[in-house]
């Protein structure tokens, strides 16, 4: 039994996600850890909501409610919402947890007494209505290049020209509106990441087997002069982990936190800290999957991200853990993935543009999004979600493929037989085929699911389907029937046992059609297929089941009409 390390990136507490975030990340490390339990390997499946810096804090100002409580209820809101989509978390963290205090606090301890941390003294707008410096893009003006007066401190949104917010005529506060703005000194602690630029580049060139997506743009920070320069850690914020360690205040550091991007990875470690308190384990047990003093040595650590989190994950997030010289877990594998599209043009979480998560589950069950995203999930390039490619998916691979097959033999069985196992007849060459074909196609979906290969992985087990249904369709159980009823049944047998076989490979993608199937051939043994002949007899004759509800429905055409009205403009 191995044991699999599995990190989803946490998605901002600000907001719910849209589906492109969902199959960037949470969706895909979801696949790999159900397939990986599947097969019998311990697994421990982490994610987390990030829930610091200034998104939380306005987003929270705009409802009116004091941030813990907002990441409070946004926490549970997004609890919830993955559990309508079956993501099977061990925990469900929040990186404002106490554990994600106490060890972002002890790393930076421990990157400090390394040499690692320098303090920078810098000049910052700070706002005197607000009582607060503001970041760049929260300070807004007229552009002195083009005399648009909604230019933001770092960029002008009309003529694209970079800006410094003292550039900026008539300087106001985003937050207040305030023009009461000065440049102030502040004192900033910075991760000296440049130092680690050999050791980085060592460990990034060791991993030949990482998808080109990752190392290209790992290569390209690391060499690009601008992206493994020293980095500030600290922020001057309210919200997020103070910047103080063993309880007292770092010298110069009073009132400010540590950078959202600084502790949210870290609560990978957090997350599974909360996981053994919530669950009555000790320190031994989270331990074990990250300190290879304490048995992590043998763990398998993969992560799923979307591209934009590639540099956090390939440079500054193992700058800290390398930094710290403490015997931390290191990733093993970075799983990224590439942008998902709506309709033509983005995904956009501020504009509201698209598919959110919520209003996805109100149209339709979670296996049908499941089942799409991942079958199309953005691996080599961008992909775009459209309503018709999403209906003829839906309508061809679940209802024609899986669904009816499902439903033809169980209807067929049940009609000439009766709802169990039939008796009678024997295998000839067409079932040999079939075994031989499946072993085929089982061991290749295994490699591709071992490879983190998502559309591959979905292109075979829908060749599995398909190749079920091909049988079906050429041995014609009911043209038998009438000269042979021994032989139809034995046809029957092996094509009920396919139902459960199907089950087991489906999981991953389809969890909730699988349980039904399974529970329709009332059985809960789960056990993989090493041997698919041996699964293709595993019920035996007059083993009872029961005829399923329709599986998959189809989506109407009226139906896709509407919801591509319905979702054609933006999110309110
Ligand atoms: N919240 C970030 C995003 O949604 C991801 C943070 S991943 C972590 O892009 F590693 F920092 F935790
Ligand atoms: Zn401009």
């Amino acid at each position: 039994m191995a044991r699999h390390l599995i990190t989803s990136a946490i998605p901002y507490i600000n907001g719910i996600k849209h589906l492109g975030n969902l199959v960037g990340s949470q969706l895909p490390a979801d696949l790999f850890a159900r397939y990986q339990r599947d097969r019998g390997h311990e697994v421990m499946f982490i994610c987390a909501t990030d829930e610091h810096g200034t998104p939380a804090e306005l987003a929270a100002a705009k409802v009116g409610k004091p941030v813990e409580e907002y990441c409070a209820e946004m926490h549970a809101v997004q609890a919830e919402i993955a559990r309508g989509f079956r993501l099977s978390f061990d925990h469900f963290g929040r990186s404002s947890s106490p554990q994600n205090r106490v060890l972002t606090q002890a790393f930076a301890k421990r990157l400090a007494e390394a040499g690692l941390i320098r303090e920078v003294t810098e000049k910052q707008m700070y706002s005197n209505a607000d009582g607060r410096f503001l970041p760049d893009r929260y300070i807004e003006g007229t552009c002195p290049n083009c005399g648009f007066d909604s230019a933001r401190g770092d960029q002008c949104d009309n003529c694209t020209k970079q800006l410094d917010p003292v550039d900026l005529i008539n300087p106001r506060s985003v937050i207040s509106g305030s023009t009461d703005l000065e440049l102030r000194e502040t004192k900033h602690l910075f991760l000296r990441q440049s130092e680690m630029r050999g050791k980085l580049q060592d460990w990034i060139d060791s991993k030949s087997d990482w998808p080109i997506l990752t190392t290209s743009i790992a290569k390209k920070w690391l060499n690009d002069g601008d992206g493994l320069q020293d980095r500030g850690i600290t922020r001057d914020l309210h919200w997020g982990v103070p910047a103080q360690f063993d309880g007292a205040p770092w010298a110069g550091m009073e009132g400010k936190v540590f950078y959202v991007w600084f502790d949210a990875p870290i609560e990978y470690i957090a997350c599974t800290q909360e996981w053994a308190d919530a669950n009555g384990k000790g320190e031994a047990d989270w331990q074990r999957w990250w300190r290879t003093d304490k048995g992590a040595a043998d763990v398998t650590y993969t992560q799923f991200m979307g591209k934009d989190n590639v540099p956090f994950h390939t440079l500054s997030f193992p700058a800290t853990i390398l930094g710290s010289e403490e015997p931390w877990k290191l990733v093993d594998y970075i799983k990224s993935f590439n942008y998902l599209n709506y309709d033509g043009g983005q995904f956009s979480t501020s504009r509201g543009r698209g598919v959110f998560m919520d209003q996805a589950l109100e149209i339709l069950p979670s296996d049908y999004w499941r089942w799409w995203l991942l079958s199309h999930a953005p691996e080599s390039a961008d992909s775009e979600f459209t309503w018709e490619n999403f209906q003829t998916s839906v309508n061809k691979d679940l209802a024609d493929v899986l669904g009816n097959f499902v439903s033809r033999i169980t209807k067929f069985t049940r009609s000439k037989f009766g709802e169990a196992l039939p008796e009678g007849g024997a295998w000839g060459e067409r079932e040999a085929a079939l075994t031989e074909e499946l072993t085929t196609r089982v061991r290749a979906y295994e490699g591709f699911m071992d490879e983190k290969e998502v559309r591959k992985a979905a292109a075979e087990l829908r060749a599995i389907w398909v190749a079920g249904n091909e049988y079906l369709q050429s041995a014609a159980p009911w043209t038998v029937f009438k000269t042979d009823p021994a032989q139809a049944a034995a046809q029957a047998r092996l094509a009920l046992n396919l139902i459960r076989l199907y089950a087991i490979l489906s999981e991953p993608f389809i969890p909730d059609a699988a349980a039904n199937m399974l529970e329709s051939m009332q059985c809960s043994d789960r056990s993989w297929p090493d041997d698919v002949a041996a699964a293709l007899e595993f019920l035996p004759v007059g083993h009872a089941f029961t005829t399923p509800e329709v599986l998959f429905r189809k989506i109407a055409d009226e139906e896709r009409e509407d919801w591509q009205k319905r979702f054609a403009g933006i999110r309110s």
